[in-house]
């Protein structure tokens, strides 16, 4: 079944994010004591969050990422997983993570039917990385993306959010990274998330990024697939892997877009910056899967044409990308 918007966009990638609870505290997700405690029962239960995966397959969704916070903190993540990836019609389960655990984890998510990870990894230098996620080590990142290729994932995708004055003088290093290695470096452009007062300033467009790039390496472009997000790819003559990036402030992609989101709380939201979501609690009980689905596509129809957030300015409500997954 194809579930298309009212702007003939065909939605089939679902983003459920797990928990918004996290291992690291980036500085531009959340603040230096974490998010605030949710209350019991506040967090979806894992059949719940089951429902809605099962739900939005059944209206068309192919593609589920699972993300958080930071989904390997929370317990019982493994088992989830599994229940996911034998939902039939599902054509892809993959989640993007911190990688702190994959050094523990990969092998099980793996078994677990996981197809592909995103790992988020913002420097290569200790200070710099630290400064970043206030509490994390580098090398136990490195050593998670190790540990995924040892369990057999396919080369993963890291994302590197560019923030100028911050992590900048590494965008070359990172793209260096795939001559040898056949990792996509993903370059995401720093979003206004939080809409704090200096954002302008820290967000670098991606044709800086490229440019950047562009001094030093030959780039040719790659196609894109079918089912894949909103980076536009690129390989360095020659090199083992590929870059992109995600120019999500400065060339909405709004027009592709083909996903909808659900938070860990229950919230379903059709873009990233809308600032009302849609509560799927209620339709959360009961043995008939049908009200639930039909929320899901009347979320889908109210879909807007696009986000209202350019270079200069940013109209959406502030809020914490670790509470809707990214
Ligand atoms: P693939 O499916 O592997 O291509 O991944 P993805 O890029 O969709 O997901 P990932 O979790 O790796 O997200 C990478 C970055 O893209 C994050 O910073 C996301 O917040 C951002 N991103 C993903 N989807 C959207 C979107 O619909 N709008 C905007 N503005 N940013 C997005
Ligand atoms: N701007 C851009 N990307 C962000 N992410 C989290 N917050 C922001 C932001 N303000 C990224 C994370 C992770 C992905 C899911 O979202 O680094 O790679
Ligand atoms: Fe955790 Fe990701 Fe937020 Fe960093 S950006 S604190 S890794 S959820």
């Amino acid at each position: 079944m194809k579930l298309v918007d009212s702007f003939g966009r065909r939605i089939n990638y679902l983003r459920l994010s797990v928990t918004d609870r996290c291992n690291l505290r980036c500085r531009y997700c959340m603040p230096a004591g974490g998010v605030e405690k949710l209350g019991h029962g506040d967090i979806l239960s894992y059949e719940e969050l089951f429902r809605i995966a099962r739900a939005a397959v059944t209206i068309g969704v192919e593609k589920i990422r699972i993300t958080g916070g930071e989904p390997l903190v929370r317990k019982g993540i493994v088992a989830f997983l599994e229940r996911v990836a034998a939902i039939p019609g599902l054509r892809q389960l993959v989640l993007t993570t911190n990688g702190l655990l994959l050094p523990e984890m990969a092998a099980d998510l793996r078994a677990a039917g996981v197809q592909r990870l995103n790992i988020s990894l913002d420097s290569l230098k200790a200070e710099t990385f630290r400064a970043i996620t206030r509490t994390g080590d580098v090398q136990r990142v490195l050593a998670g993306i190790d540990a995924a290729r040892a369990a057999g994932f396919p080369p993963p995708k890291i994302n590197m959010v560019v923030m100028r004055g911050v992590n900048d003088d590494e965008v070359v290093e990172f793209a260096r990274l795939t001559i040898d290695r056949p990792y996509t470096v993903r370059y995401i452009e720093y979003m206004p998330a939080t809409r704090e007062e200096n954002w302008q300033q820290l967000c670098i467009p991606a044709h800086e990024i490229l440019g950047r790039i562009t001094a030093v390496y030959e780039l040719e472009p790659v196609e894109k697939g079918a089912m894949a997000g909103p980076s536009r790819d690129f390989r360095i003559r020659g090199a083992a892997g590929t870059i992109g990036v995600i120019s999500a402030v400065s060339g909405h992609f709004c027009n592709e877009c083909n996903r909808i989101r659900v938070t860990s709380t229950g919230t379903a939201k059709s873009c990233l910056f809308s600032d009302e979501g849609l509560d799927l609690k209620p339709f959360l009980g009961g043995d008939d899967p049908a009200p639930l689905e039909d929320a899901l596509r009347r979320l889908v129809e109210c879909k807007p044409a696009r986000h209202g957030m350019d270079a200069e300015k940013a109209e959406h409500t502030a809020f914490s990308m670790a509470k809707i997954g990214g």
